[in-house]
């Protein structure tokens, strides 16, 4: 979508990767301090000047709480929460020299109010918000904008491992009666990451959950 829009687009992958023409692909793993440096590195040199950033990776190891392992709870918070902090890291300074920008983290309504059996996803998304709501009044001093997008149930691998029986309360509960479709989350994207649309838009949550979360 991005691409499509004209920008130049340098996302990292850690496995099955399809090469999407036109981008640079970098295989890294948000876990991985050192490679996310590299990442950093790798794209100011090319495709240059970086103007926004997208954490997106997570991993779900959903249980109920007693049946959760520590070992759970720990890749969740590696990946979802360290992850962000480790893409982050070493991308704000440079963001912040370019005295113009703008970052989208990833959320989930399940930060926001809860889900059942995850009980390490959803504290995993909601210090996400949090973080995207402190750097924001950091970052404006710089002249960057930070803001989080907050998904629902989205018709992604996700779902998968969910009842149909389970499906069919949740959707009870959408008032608009259907899943989300990724596209419809990923045009929240470019929009928050636009300067001409969003300019004056920073520190928000944007709900993309057909009103599951009001
Ligand atoms: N799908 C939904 O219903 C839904 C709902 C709410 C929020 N979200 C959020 O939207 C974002 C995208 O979710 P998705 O449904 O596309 O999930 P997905 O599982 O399809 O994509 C997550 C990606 O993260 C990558 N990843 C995982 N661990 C990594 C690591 N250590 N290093 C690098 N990459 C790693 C995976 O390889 C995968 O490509 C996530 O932040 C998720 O929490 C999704």
């Amino acid at each position: 979508m991005l691409l499509e829009l004209g920008s130049k687009v340098a996302y990292t992958y850690r496995s099955n990767h399809t090469h999407q023409l036109g981008t640079l692909a970098i295989p890294a793993d948000v876990t991985n301090k050192t490679a996310m440096a590299q990442v950093a590195e790798q794209v100011e040199n090319k495709p240059g000047t970086i103007y926004g950033i997208v954490p997106n990776a997570d991993i779900t190891k959903d249980n109920f709480f007693p049946k959760l392992t520590s070992a759970d709870w720990d890749a969740v918070m590696d990946t979802n929460l360290k992850g962000v902090y480790k893409t982050l890291k070493p991308i704000i300074p440079k963001i912040y020299d370019h005295l113009s920008g703008s970052v989208v983290c990833i959320s989930s309504t399940s930060g926001e109010q809860g889900n059942l059996g995850q009980t390490n996803y959803a504290p995993s998304k909601a210090v996400v918000i949090g973080l995207t709501k402190s750097l924001a009044r950091e970052a404006a001093m710089y002249g960057v904008r930070v803001n989080l997008v907050a998904p629902g149930f989205i018709e992604t691998d996700m779902l998968n491992p969910i009842s149909e029986k389970v499906k069919q309360r949740i959707l009870s509960e959408i008032p608009l009666s259907r899943f989300g479709k990724p596209e419809e989350v990923a045009w929240a994207v470019p929009f928050l990451l636009s300067p001409l649309a969003s300019s004056y838009i920073t520190g928000t949550v944007m709900g993309v959950n057909g009103a599951h979360h009001t």
